[in-house]
């Protein structure tokens, strides 16, 4: 066990007042998560559920100990994912493992490795009772040797603050956008700021519940009909066919320069057949289940917008949206709305279970944000992103 009594941190170690920092092992064998050293993931869950019941009031955010493990052994090629905990004294006596428990704070590094050399992902969250003592900076400059270590200049993170946004006045944060604020006083954006990042962005998280009232649905669903001609809607359910993957791959790799980036130095990540298929086989591998909407151009047989929500099966009564997009060559015909109907129609089939989708849209992104609003989303929420050049 190492204190800082006793001094030097082992390799690979970082030593604070009470805690060190390590990187957490990747559970390996045939049922890797009831393995020993599986209790640095167990321990990251305990903090992600506990930082998000005192900061949001729910802990419907916090990823499980399936998706943690599946986020680390699958897709690496395209994104690496390197984790790290922080151990109080005393979580172990140096023979054994640390239990769970003894966790008090993690984070996490995402390193894009097919595009955007330049970029790592970097998040840092400490338990309540262990803030202003160093542990998250302990855990930031884990974050920073290995990232650097990589070669990356530009790092992107993010703080979440359940409810309103600040009104105007002093403690408001503005991005360089001018949509949105995010309150200076927030611990994270504290944080943020003293390690020298620059708000960049804000987000509204909404929340939907579902099923939403057919009275509602309905309309939406006519007017966008009659307003798309020409085009015909497919909906799959954890499996897209061979033949709509690239299509497919084309919108993905549009999601990563059309939806709106403010000032985030994020190049284009380039997708393709493959790389869907991948990564709809790691989701159900962790897991995870989805339901996709895309719309065809029927004239020229290509997708033009797609939609697409996930939950775990372990949990279906949460809902995340993940991407919406319709090309630009194809916009202005209600194409999002009419995905976005579809998803929620086939989900009330496929997972009944259903209760509330979460989403986040940049707050300038009015076309999304009008269509949200329309299906009933309210505000929840406000995220914020963060930028700094190493
Ligand atoms: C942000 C967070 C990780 C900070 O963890 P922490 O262990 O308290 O961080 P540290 O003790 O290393 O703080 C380092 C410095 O950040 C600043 N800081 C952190 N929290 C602060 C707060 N509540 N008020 C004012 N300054 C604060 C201070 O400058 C502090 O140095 P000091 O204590 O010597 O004054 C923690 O508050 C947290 O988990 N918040 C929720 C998750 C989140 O928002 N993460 C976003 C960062 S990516």
């Amino acid at each position: 066990m190492t204190s800082p009594a006793q001094g030097v941190p082992r390799h690979g170690e970082l030593v604070t007042a009470r805690v060190r920092v390590l990187r957490v092992p990747v559970p390996a064998g045939d049922d890797p998560l009831a393995s020993p050293e599986a209790w640095a993931v167990h321990g990251s869950v305990l903090v992600d559920r506990a930082v998000e019941l005192d900061g949001l009031g729910y802990d419907d955010l916090a990823l499980d100990a399936r998706t943690i493990l599946t986020t680390m052994v699958e897709e690496q090629e395209h994104k690496r994912v390197l984790r790290y905990v922080a151990v109080a004294d005393g979580g172990t006596d140096g023979s054994a493992a640390p239990s769970p428990e003894s966790v008090v704070g993690r984070a996490v590094v995402g390193l894009p490795m097919r595009s955007n050399p330049h970029l790592a992902l970097a998040h840092v969250r400490v338990l309540p009772g262990w803030r202003r003592q160093g542990v998250g900076t302990a855990l930031w400059e884990a974050c920073l040797a290995d990232l650097r270590a990589a070669g990356r200049t530009v790092v992107v993170g993010d703080a979440d603050l359940g409810g309103a946004e600040p009104p105007p006045g002093p403690d408001a944060l503005v991005p360089p956008t001018g949509s949105g604020r995010f309150p200076r006083s927030d611990p994270g954006a504290q944080f943020a700021l003293r390690q020298g990042f620059v708000l960049e962005q804000v987000d509204r998280h909404s929340h939907l519940p579902v099923p939403v009232p057919a009275g509602r649905l309905d309309p939406l669903r006519a007017g966008a009909r009659a307003a798309a001609s020409g085009y015909r809607v497919h909906v799959w359910c954890d499996e897209v066919p061979e033949e709509r993957l690239a299509g497919l791959a084309t919108l993905y790799t549009r999601m990563s320069t059309d939806a709106p980036n403010a000032g985030l130095e994020i190049e284009e990540d380039p997708w393709d057949a493959d790389r869907v298929r991948d990564k709809h086989r790691a989701m159900l591998a962790g897991g995870s289940r989805f339901v996709l909407a895309a719309a065809e151009h029927e004239e020229s047989d290509t997708l033009a917008g797609f939609s697409c929500v996930s939950f775990s099966e372990d949990r279906p009564e949460v809902v995340f949206q993940d991407d919406t997009l319709v090309l630009r060559e194809h916009r202005g015909h209600r194409l999002g709305l009419l995905v976005k109907v579809a998803v929620l129609d086939e989900l009330s089939r496929a997972n009944p279970a259903a209760r509330r989708v979460h989403t986040w849209n940049a707050q300038e992104n009015d076309h999304m944000l009008a269509i949200n609003v329309a299906l009933g989303f309210a505000p929840a929420g406000v995220q914020s992103e963060w930028q700094l050049h190493l």
